[in-house]
């Protein structure tokens, strides 16, 4: 399996095409230009780098977390698989031959292996959630007009993509494939029993025009335009939003949205039972169709303000469990945007379509209209009551709600997560020093991990490929010889400072290369991947360099790690994906660096708390070395 962005280990299935869910038509009344389109045609392919240079580029991240006799076997095996005339040439060839033919030659493979196919449950192990600021309001009435604020935000940013006039962001002064930004709106992932999908009714002749809000468990159908197009105003919808709380009071009634958080396989079962019923599978029906999904989320115990942000990660992620909110959404759902009474504000997104920044480019601009002032109150208008989405719960299904409570529990038990607000600098202090602060970072993440376990491990940075067509994600691999000499040093009382300072330049300068190497297209895992997948497409059996035992141990990625900035002062959160690892992800501000840190309970070698202490700590202690280390002018 691939996971998040997408950092799990894998076991690639051989898989054939899917549909082409990334060959985007953007469908909008109101769509006046083939901007979009001249974009991404202007936008280069993504390149399959040369097999040599994989292949040794491969050896060289195994030395960090493989033993020597390992690395011994895995360069014959290698050798072996380039010879001249070999299998390595012919899946080469094969992997050329589907690039020219293709807008990506990964993409499609891409969605289906990392997360169609991926089968352990969205909630916590595929689904970033998103954690906001608290917002200023605490009852209610406040959750409410908030809420819709938040609705005509949503709202005003589509409006952006309906008409294609969203600006085209640059990385490095090269333009990015916007895609999707088309992908997330009105879109669903509908469970099967070996193999999910995702629909996209934007594309549709008739786009969607209501969301899904769902209050209490229940589930309601609430039109956010007027019949002339026009979205309806927040003091429209908070009169909507209104009625909808008041006929949807704190009952026993079955939370359907809980068999959601079901491994995919179960779920997909479940689904097929569900949705047997004409009613209930029109009531999915208009789930999937809706352009997102709101969460009015209960009343949750009061907490400190300390521990704000680590219980709001756990609301965003998966809801808190059965007896709180995990109940109250549809986590197939593309975009679910979740308001508590208390404040608590943020998002969940089902990842298959697209990666955290664009996530968080649009909840900038939502953040930034709901601090708007109110507009004058708007003429009333007779607005028809939003439609309650009612389920026949038959015995079966009752058995199946019943199960996922259970196992949703169980995850929600296992799941330690935390939200840390490193406040003694943010990027500043790196800039300051003339390093990448993303790598600077990434480079603190190893030298915390070294200190609790006096190793390396494998570790996954997602780098973004949308300087591509289509792009999606490669790996940094953040672990390299480079890090462990640092790390290895640091601690290290018979190392003199300058040598560690030297160390450290290494290290961040090595990970800016591979950095720089990953956004171009030119890193290793997409590219062994895509090997390995052509070698199924051709019938041909697994070459033995992907049942060797380092490429298992290459794929364990005990730090799972992210950077998803933003200009709002919120974080991404995600679980681990290996059950002994970390998942830690950060957004790195001017002068403090927001942290989320996961790992499992279940695992006794792991401890978020450590972690992220561990964390601060090594953040702290690079610091001072550099601000007492006078370093040689070059
Ligand atoms: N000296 C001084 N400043 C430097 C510097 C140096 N040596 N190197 C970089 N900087 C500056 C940059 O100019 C940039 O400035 P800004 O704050 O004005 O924009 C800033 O430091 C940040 O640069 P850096 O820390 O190197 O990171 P980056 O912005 O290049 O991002 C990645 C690196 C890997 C995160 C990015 O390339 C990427 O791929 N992001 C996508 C990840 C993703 O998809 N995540 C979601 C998965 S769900």
């Amino acid at each position: 399996m691939w996971g998040i962005c997408s950092r799990t280990m894998v076991k690639v299935n051989p898989c054939g095409l899917i549909k082409p869910c990334h060959l985007v038509k953007p469908v909008s009344s109101t769509r006046v230009s083939g901007r979009y389109q001249s974009h991404q045609r202007g936008l280069p392919g993504l390149p399959v780098p040369p097999l040599q240079q994989t292949c040794e580029r491969y050896i060289t991240a195994l030395e960090p977390i493989v033993e020597g006799d390992e690395l011994q076997h895995t360069k014959q095996l290698l050798q072996e698989f380039q010879r001249a005339g070999g299998l390595g040439e012919r899946l080469q060839r094969g992997l050329e031959k589907r690039a020219a033919n293709a807008d990506n030659w990964l993409s499609q493979w891409w969605v289906q292996v990392a997360y169609l196919e991926y089968r352990l449950p969205v909630v916590v192990h595929s689904s970033p959630g998103l954690v906001l600021p608290r917002m200023d309001f605490r009852d209610k009435q406040g959750q409410i007009r908030f809420a819709a604020k938040l609705i005509a935000g949503v709202l005003d940013f589509k409006s952006m993509i309906d008409n294609e006039t969203l600006p085209i962001e640059y990385m490095g002064g090269k333009p990015l494939c916007m895609n999707q930004y088309y992908e997330v709106m009105s879109s669903c992932r509908i469970p099967g029993v070996k193999r999910d999908s995702i629909v996209n009714h934007a594309k549709s002749s008739t786009p969607p025009k209501h969301i899904t809000v769902v209050h209490n468990h229940q589930f309601f159908v609430l039109d956010v335009y007027h019949s002339d197009g026009s979205p309806l105003t927040a003091d429209q919808l908070c009169a909507q939003l209104d009625k909808i709380c008041s006929s949807s009071p704190h009952t026993d009634l079955e939370p359907v949205g809980i068999l959601t958080t079901q491994h995919r396989d179960a779920w997909g079962k479940a689904y097929a039972n569900l949705t047997k019923d004409k009613t209930n599978k029109e009531c999915v029906s208009a789930i999937q169709r809706s352009v997102f999904t709101l969460c009015l989320d209960g009343a949750r115990p009061p907490v400190s303000e300390d521990s704000h942000r680590s219980i709001a990660a756990v609301q965003m992620l998966h809801g808190g469990g059965s007896s709180l909110n995990s109940g109250n959404r549809w986590f197939d759902k593309t975009l679910q945007f979740i308001i508590g009474e208390d404040g608590t504000c943020g998002a969940n997104y089902e990842h298959a379509p697209a990666e955290g920044p664009p996530i968080v480019a649009l909840i900038d601009h939502v953040v930034e209209y709901t601090k708007k002032p109110d507009s004058p109150q708007s003429p009333m208008v007779h607005l028809s009551t939003p439609q309650k989405l009612q389920f026949n719960i038959t015995p079966q299904i009752k058995k199946d709600i019943e199960q996922a409570k259970q196992d949703m529990n169980i995850l929600a038990q296992d799941l330690d997560v935390k939200v840390v607000v490193f406040g003694h600098f943010g990027k500043n202090v790196p800039k300051a020093h003339q390093m990448s602060p993303d790598a600077f970072i990434q480079i603190a993440l190893q030298l915390a991990y070294y200190r609790l376990y006096q190793r390396c491990c494998a570790t996954y940075e997602s780098a973004s490929l949308r300087m591509f067509r289509l792009g999606r994600t490669d790996t940094i691999r953040s672990a390299s010889g480079a890090s462990a000499s640092f790390v290895k040093a640091f601690d290290d009382s018979s190392k003199q400072n300058t040598e560690k300072v030297d160390l450290l330049v290494k290290a961040v300068n090595a990970h800016r290369s591979y950095t720089t190497m990953a956004i171009s297209g030119q890193a290793i895992d997409r590219h062994l991947l895509g090997l390995k997948l052509q070698a199924a497409e051709e019938k041909l059996s697994v070459p033995d360099i992907f049942t060797d035992a380092a490429y298992s141990k290459a794929l364990h990625y005990r730090l799972s790690t992210s950077q998803v900035p933003s200009k709002t002062d919120c974080v991404m959160c995600f679980g681990p994906v290996v059950s002994d690892g970390y998942g830690v992800c950060y957004n790195p501000m001017n002068q403090h660096i927001n942290f989320a840190v996961s790992s499992f309970n279940s695992c006794t070698d792991t401890s978020t708390e450590r972690m992220a202490r561990a964390v601060e700590g090594a953040l702290c202690d690079m610091r001072t070395l550099l601000e007492q280390t006078p370093r040689a002018k070059l």
